[in-house]
């Protein structure tokens, strides 16, 4: 009698099973942050696995079989994934919480229920789009330069930066000892006083774009982000948030370039 192929594999109860995976992988999947902010709360000793703090980052963990606490409450197995996209006010923090009491962008999200994050961050007067998700892969992946997801912004600046200034940003610039990639700029518009620029970056470095011009010798007076990828904020009032389709998702990794780009 021919065995299936089935047959000849030993009886489950023999397969090592290993469903061990790195804690910062299983945080961001459970909806808690991206990856490398999982990392940050994992060092800040906010984890523990089976009651213990843990801070070291390489441990690898089965989830099926440790119970994982961040910030003492157990991490959801598997949350429903929500995406949604923020046109952030001035004024408010993209942090979660804030220890001086300034306004969060979470508490603009009435209604939905769920612990989202903001994806990368704005500056308190920065505005424009800004996504929250709990979605920590999706997180990753727009966040990493590697997938080159363009992020613009349009920047209102002191004077008027010349061409080979504006080239200088576009082919990188050392920015704390690090240089930036490539980026785009158009100036939109200029008057005696200031230029309105846009600016498309595939990094997220804290408060990129203001040191880039301050680089160049041109301040931010105003900055704005108008899209990720070809997902732009458009008409979307300030302070308010629409939910997000898998066609708009597929907008921010489409490397199909607009007219404008
Ligand atoms: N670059 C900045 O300088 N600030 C932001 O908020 C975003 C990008």
């Amino acid at each position: 009698m021919a065995l299936s192929f089935s047959a000849l594999l030993p009886p489950e109860s023999m397969v090592p099973v290993n469903m061990e995976e790195r804690l910062q992988k299983i945080l961001a999947r459970a909806g808690i942050a991206s990856r490398r902010t999982a990392e940050e709360y994992i060092k800040q000793g906010r984890v523990r696995i089976d009651g213990q703090i843990v801070t070291d980052m390489g441990i690898r963990v089965d989830p099926s079989r440790h119970r994982i606490d961040f910030d003492g409450r157990p991490i959801a197995a598997a949350e429903k994934k929500i995406y949604l996209l923020l046109n952030k006010p001035k004024g408010y923090v993209t942090t979660l919480r804030d220890p001086e009491g300034r306004p969060v962008v979470t508490s603009l999200l009435m209604g939905i229920a769920g612990r989202l994050f903001p994806v990368g961050r704005l500056d308190m007067d920065t505005e424009g789009a800004l996504l929250l998700t709990n979605d920590g892969d999706l997180a990753q992946r727009i966040l990493h330069p590697s997938y080159e997801v363009r992020k613009t912004y349009v920047a209102k600046v002191v004077g008027q930066p010349d061409q080979q200034k504006l080239d200088q940003l576009s082919q990188g610039i050392m920015l704390e000892g690090r240089r930036t990639w490539p980026a785009k700029l158009r100036v939109l518009a200029r008057t005696k006083q200031d230029s309105t620029i846009e600016i498309i970056i595939h990094e997220g470095r804290k408060r990129q774009v203001r040191l880039m011009f301050a680089a160049i010798g041109h301040r931010v007076i105003d900055l704005k982000r108008t899209a990720y990828g070809n997902l732009q904020i458009g008409g979307l009032p300030s302070g308010k948030y629409r939910l997000l389709s898998r066609e708009d998702l597929d907008l921010i990794f489409s490397k199909k370039k607009n007219s404008l780009q």
